[in-house]
């Protein structure tokens, strides 16, 4: 990545795993090991709605930074089972990630959705993690790149430069995700610096220099530093390798290294 224009950022995403007592224990293994990279890059932990609290108690003071892993596009009302941005930045809450391929496949949300849900993060003063990528059978189509063009130009619709700046994308295959399979390098690097350039169509170059675009998908301690050293993968969401602290770390340092 090129850290003159941008911060590399690793974010947990935890998922529906762990109670209370086991995500404060993991936080507790996690925030000495990635000390070290305290200012060098951004370390983020997404968990479930209920360990939102205890994980924002239990990070305070170190360089870890709570996210959550979905967040409703109303401000509050009859949306049962549903919480509101401003739910979660009244916890502390920084990140959200939104319309997370998992959402999208089982819960209906499309990329409607997903940009109403960004725009809504955004004006409570949430950074979105925003993930698009294309399903195996797309990308066998050789339709890759038309599906990430309109998913992005969907999920940021009527969001402004300025508001972009906040935002992180996350480039997650869904043939990649939880599957063991990774995106190549080059394969990362191929989407990444597409997405960097319908970003630049967007918003001009500048802002899209400014945006992280991280990979996710199966990236383990073993393929990060890899997948890390080109030069538009700024960082990782993380989905199985987040809830093993030795290995979040081994690729947090990547990063810091990368
Ligand atoms: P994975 O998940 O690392 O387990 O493949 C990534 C994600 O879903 O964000």
């Amino acid at each position: 990545m090129n850290k003159n224009l941008r911060k590399a950022v690793i974010a947990g995403n935890w998922k529906m795993n762990k109670t209370r007592p086991e995500a404060k224990k993991l936080l507790e293994e996690i925030k000495p090991l990635v000390a070290s990279a305290d200012g060098k890059i951004e370390v983020i932990a997404c968990v479930p709605f209920t360990n939102l609290e205890t994980a924002i108690n239990t990070v305070n003071g170190s360089n870890v930074k709570i996210g959550a892993e979905n967040v409703h596009f109303e401000a509050s009302g009859a949306f049962t089972g549903e919480i509101s941005a401003d739910m979660l930045t009244e916890l502390g809450v920084e990140y959200v990630i939104i319309g997370h391929s998992e959402r999208r496949q089982y819960f209906g949300e499309t990329d409607e959705t997903v940009n109403k849900r960004t725009i809504a993060a955004l004006n409570a003063g949430l950074k979105p993690i925003v993930c698009v990528g294309e399903l195996k059978w797309e990308r066998e189509c050789a339709i890759t790149e038309e599906v990430i063009a309109r998913q992005i130009k969907l999920d940021l619709f009527s969001i402004t430069a300025e508001q972009a700046k906040n935002i992180i994308i996350a480039y997650e295959p869904v043939w990649a995700i939880g599957t063991g399979l990774t995106a190549t390098p080059d394969q990362a690097q191929e989407v990444c610096a597409f997405i960097r350039e319908q970003l630049a169509k967007l918003y001009g170059k500048e802002t899209a220099d400014a945006i992280t675009i991280q990979y996710g998908g199966s990236m383990n301690a073993k393929n990060a530093a890899e997948l890390l050293s080109k030069p538009d993968v700024d960082g990782g969401l993380i989905g199985g390798a987040s809830l093993k602290a030795e290995d979040f770390n081994v690729i947090v340092q990547a990063a810091v290294n990368g």
